[in-house]
């Protein structure tokens, strides 16, 4: 099957950079979104680098989402809503994959759902019924994202459609994390929620490379 193009706004951060990497030397033609072109290209140059690959580009957001089949999204809760209003043009009929947690600083540890009741909810208001939304990756840390070798835990991803959900599970679990389908896009509120758990986590046993989850009592385990 011949391989999806992608893209990540907000590839230049840490989640992102992170995804893009794995994606990268997953032999995936990636192209890295920034609101500054420059910026990308500059952390596109840094990932070719790295991982050899001549598939990885940098480009400014709207651009990098224009150009692939399927765009993940990577960026801060408090810009989730701008960055997709400005991308929604670009991502019309296709998929795409959220990664928001709605973080509140300073409290990021405290789980502090957003009106709509989930980032997930919100980001199917601002894109509308012309996209397909999904969206994952909440519970796995950008350090081990970064990191090679398999991550050791788990990616949930959510998402109405179950063939898109399959196509971004299958897509996963070839970046050496095991995805999971999450099951509905209303299921998405949990893992957002967990990640905040995760924090606490991390904060009060001093987790450096950030906790995860793992599911147990799979077949495949
Ligand atoms: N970090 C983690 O371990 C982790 C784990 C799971 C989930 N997540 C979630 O993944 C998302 C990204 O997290 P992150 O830690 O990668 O974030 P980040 O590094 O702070 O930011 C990611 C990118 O977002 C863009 N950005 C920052 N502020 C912006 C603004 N005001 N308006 C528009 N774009 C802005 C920046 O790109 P440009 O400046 O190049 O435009 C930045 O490089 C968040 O929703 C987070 O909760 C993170």
């Amino acid at each position: 099957m011949k391989k999806p193009k992608l893209s990540v706004v907000g590839g230049t951060g840490a989640l992102g950079s992170g995804l893009a990497i794995r994606l990268a030397r997953a032999g995936f033609d990636v192209t890295i979104g920034s609101r500054d072109a420059e910026r990308a290209k500059l952390a596109a140059a840094d990932l070719a680098r790295a991982t050899g690959s001549d598939s990885v580009r940098g480009d400014d957001n709207i651009s990098s989402a224009r150009q692939a089949d399927i765009v993940f999204v990577t960026v801060p809760f408090a810009s989730q809503r701008a960055t997709l209003a400005d991308i929604a043009a670009a991502v019309k009929g296709k998929i795409v994959v959220d990664t928001t947690v709605p973080l509140v600083p300073p409290k990021v540890a405290r789980v502090q759902l957003p009106e709509e009741g989930s980032a997930a909810a919100v980001a199917a208001s601002v894109l509308g019924g012309d996209v397909t939304l999904l969206t994952g990756y909440h519970n796995v840390s950008a350090h081990k994202l970064s990191s090679e070798g398999e991550t050791g835990c788990d990616v949930l991803i959510f998402g109405d459609d179950i063939g898109a959900r399959e196509k971004i599970v299958e897509i996963t679990n070839q970046l050496g994390v095991r995805g999971l389908h999450g099951g509905p896009l209303a299921n998405s509120v949990a893992a957002e929620a967990m990640t905040s758990l995760l924090i606490a986590i991390n904060k009060r046993y001093k987790v450096k490379e950030g906790a995860g989850i793992m599911i147990t009592g799979l077949e495949a385990e």
